[in-house]
């Protein structure tokens, strides 16, 4: 296991563009958008994906993994209070979280603990709570997120064995701020067998799709957050094509879904898109 070496909070002072945000904050709240846009963004939904794979291993039909991606917590109250809401009871096989804990790249991420915490505390899974983390995180979060019973996962492959069949899970550092290449390594040594990779953002599909991954699930582009009307995003902050920027994709045999997010980034506003949970069951059968 290689573990990418970044430092963690920085000083920061308002930049042109935190400027910009403010002004047009204060353009919204005047033509009274501001208050539907916070409420738009806490209009969290739970979505019920099922996937069908010919490859997948019996053992794991109707196996159900519960995706929340880029929480980015402390953006907007109420936040962490709606996602819990929408995800207590719920029983997946497995969790998983697909980075952005921290709101900004800039800050101290001890105030990401006590959402996590409550957040392995109101799932039960059979499998546990296994994460990566996206380019607002930083490596010494590792270390306290693995005490409250997180599993995270840095350019390495986890195997979840159920009735002598295997599933991999591969996660591995952002693309965007901290890539090496220890994350394509990781991919191409990955056991042979079913393998979904976890990548916080969708740039990794092409080296996924040559080293023969079954499903990639990823997040940080909000689904656009702010969209023009039927969701389409006006920015997407990826660098690839825009039709891996929301929803489910397929790349050549892979499959992919780029998830619309918990959270917000920049401003609490959400138009013409919502934040969403997850949940993907696996299904042995036609794609
Ligand atoms: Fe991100």
């Amino acid at each position: 296991m290689e573990k990418a070496c970044w430092g963690d909070a920085v000083s920061h002072r308002p930049s042109a563009r935190d400027q910009i945000i403010s002004v047009l904050s204060q353009c919204l709240k005047v033509i009274g958008l501001y208050q539907r846009g916070v409420h738009n963004a806490l209009d969290l939904q739970l979505n019920h994906l099922e996937l069908g794979f010919s490859n997948l291993p019996s053992a794991f039909d109707g196996f159900s993994i519960l995706q929340l991606s880029d929480p980015h917590f402390g953006a907007l109250a109420g936040t962490t209070e709606r996602m819990l809401q929408l995800v207590s009871g719920l029983r997946p096989d497995l969790v998983v979280l697909t980075g952005d804990y921290r709101n900004e790249d800039y800050t101290n991420y001890e105030y990401v603990l006590p959402p996590l915490q409550e957040l392995t505390a109101t799932l039960s899974s059979r499998h546990g709570v296994w994460a990566i983390l996206g380019n607002n995180d930083c490596a010494a979060m590792v270390e306290p997120m693995e005490d409250i019973g997180i599993r995270v996962l840095i350019n390495e492959t986890g195997v979840i064995e159920q009735d002598g069949e295997s599933l991999y899970i591969t996660g591995v550092d952002d693309v965007h701020a901290f890539h090496t290449e220890a994350a394509p390594e990781a991919m191409k040594n990955a056991p042979q067998g079913f393998r979904i990779a976890l990548v916080h953002s969708p740039e990794l599909a092409d080296s996924a799709a040559a080293c023969g991954y079954h499903l990639y699930l990823t997040g940080h582009t909000h689904g656009g957050q702010i969209a023009l009307p039927g969701g389409i995003p006006v920015i997407t902050n990826i660098k690839c094509p825009r039709r891996y920027a929301s929803g489910l994709w397929r790349h050549g045999a892979m499959v992919g879904y780029t998830s619309s997010c918990v959270g917000t980034s920049v401003v609490p506003l959400r138009f013409n898109t919502r934040g969403e949970a997850v949940l993907i069951r696996l299904r042995c059968g036609a794609p």
